[in-house]
């Protein structure tokens, strides 16, 4: 059974919400907005809050810090915490007794360049990992929720809404757990207005403890975590207690300059994540709407991204066209936006964000028709190397990576695949396969799950994968797929020698002149 908690269609199903029948089906949806004018008041005087300029170490000595959740932002972020400050003490915990081991172990669950020695230096000194959830709790003053937050795959809001159960499974377990006081630190992304929800689940679980619910959402991004974390464009902190709010801040201005800490109400705090990876996606789809038409035109897409991008109000990044966005985080907060924003009336709101998810999903259809229209409308049978399967470079993460779709568009039409990753194992690219063609009840049919043994070999270099191949797909931009050796690639592969770069690295004019029919994303 593949049960994933991905998107089947995000716009299969068209869904009335009705408030009441939201907020009172679980997983919770964040309150309503009757309150907000309130509680708006309230925490506007906390945003507007002076924060000292020194690290205030009063605030921070004898810390002891938790996080609920050892996954991609939890175990990093908690690290360089325990990296930066010696003195606090920090316990990650999670119920996944494999992962705990393996951040025990000399070979994390996290490929990040970096990570391995940020860990070291604070592992058995001030850091440790552990599935003891109710001991980190009860002996920690600030507990951080770093679970993750998937799309709803059931039920109200399924296919858009986060779901946000694991999150409530926390707040209840923090609650039960604690005595005396508690401040409660949403790491995870989550809708507007949650904290509010946490809240009330902490408060009217318990009367041995009081809590404040601060919002700090994580901006750093997947094989750039290290330095993401060591030099942050900023921190953001949203809360109604400003001594809360000072306390974390006071960790973070041990190494990020107090310039760089945002303080803001909570609300603004968890839109602004949703906001911010909203943009950040809206460009890589506008970039790659453009893409299409400079295919169609003659227009190089490099070239006119490099002409806007030096327009200084425009900018240069996050204008790289690709074969399509992935991760765990774009697509899931932007249909959690639109869901929002369906929830509150705002339909044209919602339509226009929907596009940048709707054009991601073109984009990997087209790549994938590219393929099979180039190689005369066939790949039936003929053997395509693929090469990178993660959602992008540096990093082992697989979750909603082009690669997966576009490997499944491709099996559809019966090609053979070989894979080669240089961090992904076999493994985990055969799950995200079988995931892709699985019913939404997590079942596989058996003659997807034969396909998928008799067409998908993973191997362990781009070389292999070349052997025999009519083709090669670039899937990811790991910077070894740049110095390949084109004449050792050659060599093995049938002509015509078929190269499609899904992400724009190889320099095509030198493919070609060694003989490759090289077809790059946005060129013609
Ligand atoms: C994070 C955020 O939390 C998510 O909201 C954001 O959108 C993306 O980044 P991430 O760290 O990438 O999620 O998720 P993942 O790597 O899946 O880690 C979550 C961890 O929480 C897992 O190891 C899981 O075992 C753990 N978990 C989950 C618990 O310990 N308890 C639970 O109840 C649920
Ligand atoms: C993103 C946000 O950048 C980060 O701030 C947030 O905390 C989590 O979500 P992440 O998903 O780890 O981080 O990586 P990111 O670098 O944003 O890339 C996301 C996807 O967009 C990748 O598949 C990447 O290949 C693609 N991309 C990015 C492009 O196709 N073109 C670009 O120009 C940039």
């Amino acid at each position: 059974m593949f049960r994933r908690n991905r998107r089947r269609s995000a716009f299969g199903k068209k869904f009335q919400v009705n408030r009441i029948e939201v907020w009172n089906t679980p997983p919770f949806f964040p309150l309503d907005p009757i309150v907000v004018s309130n509680t708006t008041v309230l925490s506007t005087t906390v945003s507007n809050m002076m924060v000292s300029n020194l690290p205030n170490t009063d605030l921070t000595k004898n810390l002891k810090i938790c996080c609920i959740g050892a996954g991609y932002v939890g175990g990093p972020t908690m690290a360089m915490i325990a990296k930066q400050c010696p003195d606090i003490q920090v316990h990650v915990v999670d119920l996944n007794q494999v992962r705990i081991d393996r951040w025990n172990s000399d070979d994390l669950p996290v490929y990040e360049p970096g990570l391995d020695a940020v860990v070291r230096e604070s592992l058995g000194r001030n850091l440790r990992f552990s599935t003891c959830v109710d001991e980190a709790i009860a002996e920690s003053d600030m507990i951080f929720i770093s679970v993750n937050t998937p799309t709803k795959s059931f039920g109200v809001g399924a296919g858009r809404a986060a779901n946000l159960e694991f999150v409530e499974k926390c707040a209840r377990q923090i609650a039960a757990a604690s005595t005396g006081h508690k401040i409660v630190v949403e790491k995870s992304t989550l809708p507007v207005r949650t904290a509010e929800a946490v809240k009330r689940i902490l408060e009217s679980s318990t009367d041995k403890a009081s809590f404040d619910v601060l919002s700090n959402p994580e901006f750093l991004a997947e094989g750039t975590a290290v330095t993401d974390l060591l030099n942050p464009d900023r921190i953001l902190i949203g809360g109604e207690s400003s001594t809360a709010v000072e306390t974390l801040a006071a960790v973070y201005s041990r190494w990020v300059p107090r310039d760089r800490i945002l303080t803001t109400n909570l609300w603004s705090s968890e839109l602004s994540k949703l906001t911010a990876n909203a943009f950040l996606a809206q460009r890589v789809s506008s970039i790659n709407a453009i893409s299409a038409l400079c295919e169609a035109t003659g227009a190089d897409v490099d070239e006119v991204a490099r002409a806007i991008g030096t327009d200084s109000r425009i900018g240069p990044k996050f204008l790289k066209s690709s074969v399509g966005f992935g991760g765990s985080c774009f697509q899931k907060d932007i249909l959690n936006l639109v869901y929002i924003c369906e929830h509150f009336g705002l339909s044209e709101v919602a339509h226009y964000w929907e596009q940048v998810v709707a054009m991601n999903d073109h984009q990997k259809q087209r790549f994938s028709d590219r393929i099979v229209r180039t190689m005369f409308n066939t790949v039936s049978d003929k053997k395509i190397a693929i090469l990178g399967f993660a959602f992008k470079k540096d990093t082992n993460d697989t979750r909603e990576s082009p690669a997966i779709y576009v490997c499944k568009n491709l099996l559809d039409e019966r090609a053979k695949l070989r894979i080669y990753d240089p961090k992904v194992s076999g493994k985990q690219i055969r799950e995200e396969l079988l995931a892709a063609f699985a019913d939404p009840m997590g079942n596989v049919p058996e003659k997807h799950q034969q396909l998928i043994a008799s067409n998908v070999t993973v191997v362990s270099n781009a070389y292999e994968a070349a052997v025999h191949s009519h083709a090669i797909a670039v899937l990811t931009e790991w910077d070894e797929f740049k110095t390949l050796d084109r004449q050792r690639l050659l060599g093995s592969m049938l002509r015509p020698a078929f190269v499609f770069d899904g992400r724009g690295i190889l320099n095509a004019s030198e493919w070609r002149q060694d003989g490759f029919q090289i077809h790059t994303i946005g060129k013609a």
